[in-house]
């Protein structure tokens, strides 16, 4: 081969750029403690009156998603940022996101020992976010009790090819891996496509974790 090909002197410049984001928005809550606190007083007084919904859940108490309606000004304060923090990470073409009527459903997760959330998406919505209040043991323990809050790589043909092994490489020169896991603390808020797959690891920690989810939507003003 090499005798063959040497006659050429080619040089290439390669230019590695990366097309289709997946825009996350992984945001932290600066002064926001007394919030953390109403909104888990709302939901532990919620949890009391309801039995809870099934979705994704399994082993956990999911609220209705009617938070808006019983969650006071806490979720509305919440919901008014996740809102703002969606009309920042998208584009609408001939429109700006003020011209959009914002909808916001949200519910609670209150997820004991061996709770988890399965792999799934939001239909119906521009945007899904979740807001973490308590992280059970996670913090204190010193071994390890899952519960990891994790994503799937949108690409799905890419790991149905024949050689599951190939990584690709980023334009941070990193491989690029199939699921991501995210560390996450109390009065983190993810906000990520609807579309984005994600779920929650199984939970093994003796103290309840409490989470708050939203579905974002927009629809054109009249
Ligand atoms: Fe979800």
């Amino acid at each position: 081969m090499t005798n063959q090909t040497q006659k050429y002197p080619l040089r290439v410049e390669a230019q590695h750029v990366g097309f289709f984001e997946t825009p996350v928005a992984y945001c932290r809550m600066k002064e926001g403690d007394q919030l953390l606190i109403d909104l888990e007083k709302s939901i532990r007084q919620n949890r009391a009156l309801t039995s809870g919904l099934q979705r994704s859940n399994i082993g956990s108490w999911h609220s209705d998603s009617d938070m808006l309606k019983w969650g006071g000004s806490a979720a509305a304060k919440l919901a008014e940022t996740a809102i703002n923090i969606a009309k920042c990470m998208g584009h609408f073409q001939e429109a700006s996101p003020d011209s959009y009527e914002w909808h916001l459903r949200m519910w609670a997760n209150v997820t004991p020992a061996s709770g988890l959330n399965h792999m799934h998406a939001h239909p119906g919505n521009l945007w899904a976010a979740v807001l973490y209040l308590d992280m059970g043991d996670e913090k204190d323990s010193s071994e390890d009790v899952g519960g990891a809050f994790y994503m799937e790589d949108p690409r799905f043909p890419m790991s149905a090819m024949h050689n599951t092994a190939l990584r690709m490489i980023g334009v941070d020169s990193e491989p690029q891996q199939y699921e991501v896991e995210l560390k996450l603390e109390r009065g983190n808020i993810l906000v990520f496509p609807a579309w984005l797959r994600h779920g929650v690891r199984p939970y093994s920690g003796k103290r309840e974790r409490i989470s708050i989810a939203m579905n974002i939507d927009a629809r054109r003003k009249a």
